[in-house]
């Protein structure tokens, strides 16, 4: 619990929120909390009695059709219970529905206020969305589900580009009380198989192109082939995005979206479901090749996005909201889609890329909106901070209040440069941590309200209480000046109920490794003023771009090629993208390295391979053909050690005198060294 109280904060030298914020903010609109006080005293209520405290926000901020009995079940503990790990249910006996939150309540009163600003790739090619036609259209497509058997509790697959229809698309779906299963459109159509087949989706919703950077995706084409082997598929419905006439089509399968709109009356009532039923499947990796299908339920998920986009952005319904996220993952979902919708505000739907046509498209975009709170991984900040101030300077970008990141620690000289460039030192940066599995914020800034220091999250939001544990002890490590593995004591409303028909694996990967808590993956440390500092991932989970790679998964794909015995795959830091991945891959038939341009095809092929297998973003940065890889005598591979070796850290080695095969070291060393 962060426990000093401002003054003494901004002694100590964190940084005040902007002068002025509370007057920037949309004329009629009251701030959501005056003060920092004010943030710890509703904290601690949240803390001691969430129930009450939830409650209290879920009757407030969310329409019901049947209100809810209990804020949580009678027997659910108010923390996690050692013994059954189990996690609450909230909001117990309540039924309503997710679309008519996001869009209904707003179109009824305000049609005509823009619900999305579409970007599209090319500039000027983009149009705006009022509530009232986005209502209309989610309807329609409501209806052509249903017309193809969708039913309540069927998951849809959805593997589209960010355009208007991708929020088309999620709202019908959940509308008539169906599972969105949206699948990064980045991803192989291996990965879109694997994801289809486990969600046992009937229905995929695509488009036939896609638009990025000015370069052509031929998603449909991407479809098709993973329909090859998915025989539950019944129908896919394309939106026509490029309109180029030559993708290919399945007679009586694949349907236009164009025409089957039109069939359709502009409303349908929507669905309730119960609180506790799932809202959406998104697929994440873990520690192990498998991708977990992280199942958020629709109360507690609905309720984070809403208050987090309020709180911690200070979303007021006269916002625009720019997220440069994309819809295939988390970010997309909480802050593209139900965040702003709930809140009633301004969605800009961003199709192109950072750097396209130039790297000015982000503050354009701001400019030409009047955008008041933006949000982005600090990854493309890294690149747009190369690419020079000049691409920023020219642009009037006074309206922004809130600058949002995400995904992965933002240094200092990254965020000052947010802050200086983008902010003119007038916006709050708010560096938000979180995961797929949380659903929304858990450790960030209020904006406005929250003093901050550069590269860190600062304190935890509402309901969470955050516990750094020693990582072999497994103990609680009390105080400040800590430094540990993350976890949480407490269930909040976001969190993530199951893996999609695995509740074993949920609790083995989060519940259970610190009986008792609720385990991040993450290792960070709390400072002597109870500020959070995140240090990256403790498993094998790599961060490329904001980008979450299983080094596990990316072996299995190595694998997939004839030539490969074996492989170890590790990250290692890069400037730009934070973590890179490398792969040390060892032939079945070593004569293969001899000969350089032998060696060099090879490792091509091995580039193609994950791609295919999982899709471009995932492709190893360095591929090191090596003669053999380090194991214990039991036979594990010692992904440390190639992780000392990228870092230029032969002298950490510490004793490797216990594997199996100790002069495979130097081996790898020299391999490094000559790459
Ligand atoms: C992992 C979750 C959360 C949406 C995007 C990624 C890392 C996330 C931060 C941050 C440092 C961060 C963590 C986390 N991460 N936000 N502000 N500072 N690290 O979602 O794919 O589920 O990845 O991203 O390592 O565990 P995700």
């Amino acid at each position: 619990m962060p426990t000093k109280d401002l003054d003494l904060l901004l002694r100590e030298g964190a940084l005040q929120p902007p002068k002025g914020f509370f007057e920037r903010r949309p004329p009629n609109s009251k701030p959501f909390l005056k003060n920092f006080d004010e943030y710890l005293k509703l904290y601690k209520q949240s803390i001691d009695d969430p129930e009450k405290f939830f409650s209290q926000m879920a009757i407030e901020n969310l329409s019901w059709s049947k209100k809810f009995d209990y804020g949580r079940l009678p027997t659910n503990e108010k923390i996690f219970n050692k013994e059954t790990c189990d996690a609450a249910a909230w909001f117990v006996g309540g039924e309503l529905n997710a679309c008519y939150n996001c869009v209904d309540r707003h179109a009824l009163l305000n049609p005509n206020k823009p619900a999305i600003i579409y970007e599209a790739d090319e500039p000027n090619e983009g149009y705006i969305l009022t509530f009232g036609e986005l209502l209309k259209k989610i309807c329609q497509v409501s209806q052509i589900l249903k017309q193809l058997g969708v039913k309540k509790g069927d998951t849809v697959a959805v593997y589209l580009p960010m355009i208007p229809e991708a929020i088309i698309t999620l709202m019908a779906i959940v509308r008539i009380g169906a599972i969105h299963s949206v699948i990064f459109a980045g991803f192989s159509s291996a990965s879109l198989r694997d994801r289809i087949i486990d969600a046992n989706s009937k229905i995929v919703i695509t488009s036939d192109e896609s638009k990025r950077g000015g370069k052509i995706i031929e998603t449909k084409k991407i479809v098709d082939e993973a329909l090859k082997q998915c025989p539950a598929v019944t129908n896919v419905l394309v939106f026509k995005r490029t309109g180029n006439s030559h993708i290919p089509w399945t007679k009586g399968r694949d349907l236009w979206w164009h025409e089957e709109i039109n069939k359709y009356i502009p409303y349908i009532p929507p669905t309730a479901v119960s609180s506790e039923d799932p809202l959406f499947l998104l697929y994440t990796s873990g520690s192990t090749g498998k991708p977990k299908g992280v199942q958020h339920n629709t109360a507690g998920y609905l309720l984070g996005a809403l208050l987090t986009t309020k709180y911690v952005f200070d979303v007021h319904p006269d916002d625009i909201l720019f997220t440069a996220g994309d819809v295939g993952w988390i970010t997309g979902h909480s802050y593209v889609v139900y965040g702003p919708l709930l809140n009633g505000a301004t969605t800009v739907v961003f199709e192109g890329t950072p750097a396209y046509p130039n790297y000015s498209r982000y503050w354009e975009i701001v400019d030409k909106y009047k955008v008041t709170q933006f949000y982005v991984a600090p990854t493309a900040l890294r690149l747009l901070k190369r690419a020079g101030s000049k691409y920023v300077e020219n642009y009037d970008l006074s309206s922004l209040r809130t600058l949002g990141s995400v995904g992965e620690p933002i240094a200092p000289e990254v965020w000052e440069w947010y802050n200086e460039f983008v902010g003119r030192n007038n916006a709050h940066i708010c560096d938000t941590y979180w995961q797929t599995e949380t659903g929304s914020h858990i450790i960030a800034p209020l904006a406005g309200i929250t003093p901050t220091k550069a590269g860190s999250a600062s304190f935890p939001f509402f309901g969470i209480d955050p516990v750094i544990v020693d990582p072999v002890s497994g103990e609680e490590l009390i105080g400040n000046d800590v430094e540990g593995v993350l976890c949480v004591r407490n269930p909040w409303p976001s969190m993530a109920r199951s893996i999609w028909n695995d509740y074993n694996r949920f609790l083995d990967t989060y519940l259970k490794p610190f009986r008792g808590y609720y385990f991040t993956g993450d290792g960070a440390a709390r400072d002597k003023d109870g500020f959070y500092w995140i240090l990256g991932r403790v498993d094998d989970v790599v961060n490329v771009s904001g980008h979450r790679l299983s080094t596990a998964e990316i072996e299995s794909a190595l694998i997939e090629h004839h030539l490969v015995a074996e492989s170890a795959v590790v990250g290692f830091p890069d400037e730009l993208t934070g973590s890179a991945v490398a792969a040390f891959v060892a032939l079945k038939d070593k004569s293969l390295y001899s000969d350089d341009d032998n060696a060099n095809d090879i490792k091509k092929q091995l580039i193609v391979t994950v791609r295919k297998e999982i899709g471009p973003f995932a492709a190893p940065k360095m591929i090191l053909l090596v003669n053999d890889l380090p194991k214990t005598r039991s036979g594990k591979i010692m992904r440390r050690i190639m992780r000392k070796i990228l870092a230029g850290e032969e002298d950490q080695l510490g004793d490797v005198s216990t594997l199996s095969n100790p002069d495979v070291v130097q081996h790898l060393i020299d391999v490094v060294k000559s790459n």
